[in-house]
């Protein structure tokens, strides 16, 4: 747990307009799937755009201590040498991951293709998640996991000398585990299979086919998908660019639709179908968001963002939409205390597993400043206030970068400031988040 004294708390207070053009970094999934595929093929494999947050490094050195060679060229440049598939060399030490659950579980994914012994760690929010159905597919395929009975890290993986190739269909939604288990596949003779019931975010399978591996990806009823990756390919290294993070957009985004007169510009913004959930949904709520300049980067969409601050009225957020937005709710919960009227958010009980528990927490931060929230079984319905919500709340972020960030997207529209207890996290996935809000004229302490 992070002691009193390291904490950084932070105060976000009304101001001026928004105005201003900004870049946010590189989106955390790529940039880990980078560092890993990476670290999996033959040669040096080039990355720009790198997100150079906690989660990204952590997961660097983890793969660093595999085997790989990792290093910075320039700014968001790195190069990895890696060992191939199925190449890891067992680490010296415990493997420890921070605050990434993407890092920590797509590794474990790659280890258990391995023939080695790895030890997986990490920090409070870490070893609070659930593991075990990441472990399921894995073990299903020939990996050995020593685990306590509640399946949380430590763990210990003894990757399989010969991994099976399987039909997996994971019982969430959840990209974490279908890449693992693909990950896992590479390794394996034959054809391993993921059947998603609702597709969720593809960067894995767009990466693999980017550096030469055999991926099939088909529809299926009710927007799932059934993958098929051919096992043991030599990847091949090619360039790889990052581009801006949708899920760290969100916060500026929503930032200068509730600060009354804002206008900015959010440059390079990914737009990959599967991640902009949030957009469709502020759309529905009247937002004036224009995306300009639409053009595919590095194999993703990407466009330009103008945001004007404006009035947002109450919807309902259908549960099929979650695996799009799932890192969105927090910032979205913040949007829906500004607009008119009620905001359903239907189907959320994954935000249970996240860094923290989201859905209480994002209540919780609610409450906190005045706005009325109810959780109703896995659903957040907050009443708008119109205008704007009182304020004045101390927040608990609970190590979890993305209540820190919604806590000061709050306290910036709000009547009151709003205070957070500790704003560290948020460098795990968006490193420079303070200054290039205060760039934009928010008011930050
Ligand atoms: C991620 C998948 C999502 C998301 C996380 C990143 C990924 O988690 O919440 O921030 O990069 O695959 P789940 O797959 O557990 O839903």
């Amino acid at each position: 747990m992070q002691s009193p004294s390291t904490r950084v708390p932070l105060t976000a207070r009304r101001n001026g307009p928004l105005a201003g053009r900004l870049r946010v970094p590189g989106d955390k999934s790529i940039s880990i799937r980078a560092l890993i595929l990476g670290a999996l093929t033959v040669g040096e494999t080039r990355v720009c755009g790198l997100l150079e947050g906690g989660d990204v490094l952590n997961t660097a050195k983890a793969l660093a201590a595999l085997g790989a060679r990792i290093e910075k060229i320039g700014n968001g440049a790195w190069s990895i040498r890696g060992v191939g598939v199925g190449g890891f060399a067992e680490p010296a030490d415990a493997l420890d991951f921070g605050n990434s659950g993407t890092g920590c579980r797509l590794t474990l994914g790659a280890v258990a293709g391995c023939p080695i012994t790895a030890t997986f760690d990490g920090d409070a929010s870490l070893r609070s998640r659930p593991m075990q159905r990441v472990l399921d597919p894995l073990e299903r395929m020939g990996a050995r996991a020593l685990v306590s009975a509640d399946g949380r890290l430590p763990l210990t993986l003894k990757g399989a000398r010969d991994p099976i190739p399987i039909i997996f269909e994971p019982p969430v939604p959840s990209a974490q585990l279908k890449s693992a288990t693909l990950l896992a596949g590479l390794s394996a003779p034959g054809e391993t299979v993921v059947i998603e019931a609702e597709a969720t975010r593809d960067h894995t399978e767009k990466m693999l086919t980017h550096l030469g591996a055999q991926i099939r990806v088909e529809p299926t009823a009710n927007n799932g998908r059934r993958i098929t990756l051919t096992g043991q390919p030599e990847l091949e290294p090619r360039p790889i660019a990052v581009p801006s993070d949708p899920s760290s957009a969100a916060f500026p985004l929503v930032a200068a639709l509730v600060v009354p007169g804002s206008d900015i510009m959010l440059t390079g913004v990914m737009m990959n179908p599967l991640r902009i959930g949030l957009l469709t949904t502020l759309y529905e709520m009247g937002a004036s968001i224009e995306k300009l300049d639409a053009r595919n980067e590095g194999g993703e969409d990407v466009a330009d963002l103008r945001v004007r601050a404006g009035t947002l009225r109450g919807v309902e957020v259908p549960a099929e939409r979650a695996p799009a937005m799932i890192d969105e709710y927090p910032v979205l919960a913040v949007a829906a205390a500004f607009a008119e009227g009620s905001t359903k958010m239907r189907g959320l009980k994954e935000l249970r597993v996240k860094e923290s528990d989201r859905l209480a927490a994002t209540a919780a931060l609610l409450r906190e400043n005045g706005i009325v929230a109810e959780i109703d079984g896995d659903d957040l319905i907050v009443h708008g206030t119109g205008g704007r919500p009182r304020g004045g709340g101390l927040v608990r972020t609970h190590m979890d970068h993305r209540i820190a960030m919604a806590a000061i997207v709050l306290g910036l529209g709000s009547e009151r400031p709003v205070r957070i207890d500790d704003g560290t996290f948020i460098a795990t996935s968006f490193p420079g988040f303070v200054d290039l809000m205060r760039d934009l004229g928010a008011d930050l302490s």
